[in-house]
C-alpha cells in the first residue's frame, strides 16, 4: 500500500501528539496542537498533514504561508515541523514525500521559497540526529543566515540556521 498524505482533522489530536513526542525532544503543548488542528488548512493558517501507510500514522508536517512583508518581494512558505516515526519507518522516503507535499502546496500558493530554521546542534554531520544531511538531499541549502538565540533547549539558548529551498522555475504537480 502506497503511503498517503492527508490534511489533519481536529480528531487527530492524539495521533499528532504521539508522532510529535516520538520525533521531537521538545514537542508542542496540547493547546498549541488544538489551535493548529482546529484551523489546519484554513486561509492564512498553518497546514498540518499526516502521512499514513499500512493503516498507521507514520509522520507529519506543519507549514504556513507567511504574510507578505513590506519591501520584501519574496513569498515565503515557512516549514515549522516535519517528522517521521523513528525506527523502521525512517529512511523509506516518507520525509521526502512530506517535503514534496509541502512544496506542491507552496507552489500552488505562489511561494518563491520554503524556509526552515534548524537548531544549530542538529546541523553537525557527525551527529546521529543531524538533519542538515536530509535537508541538503531534499534540496534545501544553508543560507548562512543565523537567528541568534533562536530557542532555549537543553539548558541553553541555541542559534537557528536558516535553510531555504527555491521554488522559482519549479512547476506544481
Ligand atoms: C528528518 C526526517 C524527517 C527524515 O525522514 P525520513 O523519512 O527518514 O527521510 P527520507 O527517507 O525521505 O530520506 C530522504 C533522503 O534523505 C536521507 N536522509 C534521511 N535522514 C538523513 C540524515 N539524518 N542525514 C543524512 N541523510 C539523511 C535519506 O537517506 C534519503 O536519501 P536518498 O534519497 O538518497 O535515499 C526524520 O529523520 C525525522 O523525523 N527526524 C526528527 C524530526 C526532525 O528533526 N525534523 C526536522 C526535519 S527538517
Amino acid at each position: 500500500m502506497e503511503p498517503e498524505v492527508r490534511l489533519t482533522r481536529p480528531t487527530d489530536i492524539n495521533t499528532i501528539r504521539d508522532l510529535d513526542i516520538k520525533c521531537y525532544d521538545y514537542p508542542l503543548e496540547m493547546d498549541d496542537w488544538k489551535e493548529l488542528l482546529n484551523n489546519s488548512g484554513k486561509e492564512n493558517k498553518s497546514r498540518v498533514v499526516i502521512v499514513e501507510g499500512h493503516r498507521k500514522s507514520l509522520g507529519f508536517g506543519v507549514w504556513k504561508m507567511l504574510p507578505p512583508e513590506v519591501g520584501v518581494n519574496e513569498q515565503v512558505c515557512a516549514l515549522h515541523r516535519l517528522g517521521v516515526k523513528p525506527g523502521k519507518y525512517r529512511g523509506k522516503g516518507l520525509g521526502k514525500l512530506l517535503i514534496k507535499t509541502c512544496e506542491a502546496h507552496a507552489i500552488r500558493m505562489q511561494a518563491d521559497l520554503i524556509r526552515y530554521v534548524a537548531p544549530d546542534f542538529k546541523c553537525n554531520k557527525d551527529d546521529e540526529d543531524d538533519i542538515s544531511g536530509f535537508l541538503s538531499l531534499v534540496e534545501f541549502y544553508a543560507t548562512g543566515v543565523i537567528v541568534p538565540s533562536y530557542k532555549f533547549m537543553y539548558g541553553r539558548w541555541v542559534d537557528g540556521f536558516v535553510f531555504e529551498k527555491q521554488l522559482r522555475g519549479v512547476s506544481a504537480c
